[in-house]
């Protein structure tokens, strides 16, 4: 076990069937926390992951589109009444849906890609906040290191959503801190996962991985360290932070 103190801790990971939410189920875990393990469209993923976590701890399985006010707010009640109370919430549901110039984006994809990735991690806040208020619980949002680079080609609203995620984590960090909770943010460089074999071809990820100094692309389990770093008592007085997790790829003072 690396964090004692997560011990017993109801986590909820959002988009835990595939990829970085996976490994954070696990891990939380293996950490032995109760994990909501939440799916959209995936539910086979989300029974996969569920089936893991329960060989390590206990947990549940959830449904929601996290675009969605009153299936989100749904999301929490059920959680909080399965596990009794909420001391993490991950938000970490989000996709680039695909690629979009700007000179030709449609605003359907500008609002879809806004909500699936910023108005997700607003609504779960907010429908965690009393709950948040009861445990001092934590927040760690999943941000984008193309939130401070503008990504690559055909990201840039994507990575415009991500910006706003780093702006919100710290404007949330400073609402919520009066009541004893952190909001904190992870930013993964390209990780290898589902998203970037909907999206990337082999060769820019080879080419990435060339380019990183750590010589390699990003593993799932690389971000859900530093989301148990975050949760955990080891960054008690850490808020409104964020971790670059890209093995260097993009680095600044
Ligand atoms: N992989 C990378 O290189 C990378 C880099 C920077 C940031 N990120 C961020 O890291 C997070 C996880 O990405 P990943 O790499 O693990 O991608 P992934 O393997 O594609 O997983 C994405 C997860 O998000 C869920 N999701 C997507 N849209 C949703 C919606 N409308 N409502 C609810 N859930 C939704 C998916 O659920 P279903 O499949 O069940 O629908 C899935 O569980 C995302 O926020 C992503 O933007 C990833």
């Amino acid at each position: 076990m690396i964090y004692e103190d997560l011990k017993g801790k109801k986590v909820l990971v959002t988009g835990s069937s595939s990829g970085i939410g996976v490994a954070t189920a696990k891990m939380f875990a293996q950490q032995g926390c109760f994990v909501g393990v939440h799916y959209f469209r995936t539910k086979a993923g989300g029974e996969k992951t569920l089936e893991e976590v329960k060989k390590l701890s206990d947990g549940c399985l959830l449904a929601a589109d996290m675009r969605d006010k009153e299936q989100v707010v749904r999301l929490i009640k059920d959680f909080v009444k399965q596990a009794g109370g909420i001391d993490v919430l991950v938000n970490n549901a989000g996709t680039l849906i695909e690629r979009q110039d700007f000179a030709d984006a449609t605003t359907e994809y500008y609002e879809d890609v806004f909500a699936t990735n910023v108005k997700s991690a607003f609504l779960a806040s907010q429908a965690a906040l009393e709950e948040l208020k009861k445990s001092k619980g934590c927040i760690v949002n999943i941000g984008s290191v193309a939130g401070h680079n503008g990504g690559a080609k055909g990201s840039g609203l994507y990575s415009a959503a991500k910006a706003a995620v780093a702006t919100m984590t710290i404007a949330m960090a400073k609402e919520f801190a009066p009541f004893g909770i952190r909001v904190n943010s992870v930013m993964p460089g390209l990780i290898e996962t589902r998203f970037h074999e909907q999206f990337s071809t082999a060769e820019r990820r080879k080419a990435v991985a060339k380019q990183t100094p750590l010589g390699r692309n990003g593993r799932a389990e690389d971000i859900a360290k530093a989301i148990l770093f975050l949760a955990s008592n080891a960054a008690e007085f850490i808020t409104g932070e964020y971790i670059a997790v890209n093995g260097g790829l993009y680095m600044r003072a």
